[in-house]
């Protein structure tokens, strides 16, 4: 699987003004890799991945997942090709991690049944007691695990992470990157997750620096 883009340029309206974030980039991210982006704040990685994700739309270039233009069937696209996970893990806090699961595969209309909920639930840690629990209950390790499996319960090919670990301890953190590494490598999914933290950065498999308009590869 290949998410490529192609002379992308993007620039935010803002009133009269043009603010202009991503000028000719090219880059290409491939299955079965954590691709890590790194970038001064504001610089544009939630930006890129606003776009990556269809929410924002390019000015012009292209992006294209296979070859197959990724804004032309956009809707399809959300429900089964991609997952999202941020950094405050946007669960409902009134639903249980099951319930939170349960409705993403409600919208995306997939018939899968509870043993595939279990099933990913052990994938990134969570037992069925605990993903039973109101999510307010649980720590930000445990709701960031469920948003995780909330991401990939539809099976996607890519997975957006937006800071996911700026909200968790070191040894927090070191546990959900391990989960996204697990993903790409034995899933073959291709993950592409904003960091701030260097520690996390160097155990990915390419690191990539948004700057000056552009994403470079490196550091
Ligand atoms: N909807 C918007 N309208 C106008 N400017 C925006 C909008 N969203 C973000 N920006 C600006 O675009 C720049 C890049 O934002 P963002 O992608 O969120 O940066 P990062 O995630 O790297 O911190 C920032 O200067 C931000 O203020
Ligand atoms: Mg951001």
């Amino acid at each position: 699987m290949k998410l490529t883009v192609n002379n992308l340029n993007f620039a935010y309206q803002d009133g009269e003004q043009e603010k202009i974030i991503f000028e000719n980039v090219n880059v290409q991210f491939a299955g079965g890799q954590v691709h890590v982006i790194l970038g001064a704040s504001g610089s544009g990685k939630s930006t890129l991945l606003a776009l990556l994700g269809t929410v924002d739309k390019p000015q012009s270039g292209s992006i294209k997942l296979d070859g197959q233009d990724i804004f032309a069937r956009d809707t399809e696209y959300r429900k089964h090709h991609i997952g999202f996970v941020f950094q405050n893990y946007n669960l409902i806090e009134d639903l249980s991690g099951m319930e939170n699961i349960e409705m993403a595969l409600a919208i995306a209309d997939n018939m899968k049944v509870k043993d595939t909920i279990l099933g990913v639930l052990n994938l990134v840690g969570i037992d069925e007691a605990t993903a039973k629990k109101r999510v307010n209950k649980l720590s930000g390790g445990e709701q960031q695990r469920i948003a995780i499996a909330r991401a990939f319960i539809n099976n996607p090919d890519i997975i957006l992470a937006d800071e996911p670990t700026g909200n968790l301890d070191p040894d927090t953190s070191l546990i959900i990157m391990n989960i996204f590494l697990r993903l790409a490598h034995e899933y073959d999914k291709c993950i592409i997750l904003v960091t701030h933290n260097q520690d996390l950065a160097k155990m990915g498999d390419c690191i990539y620096t948004v700057k000056n308009h552009s994403i470079l590869k490196g550091e």
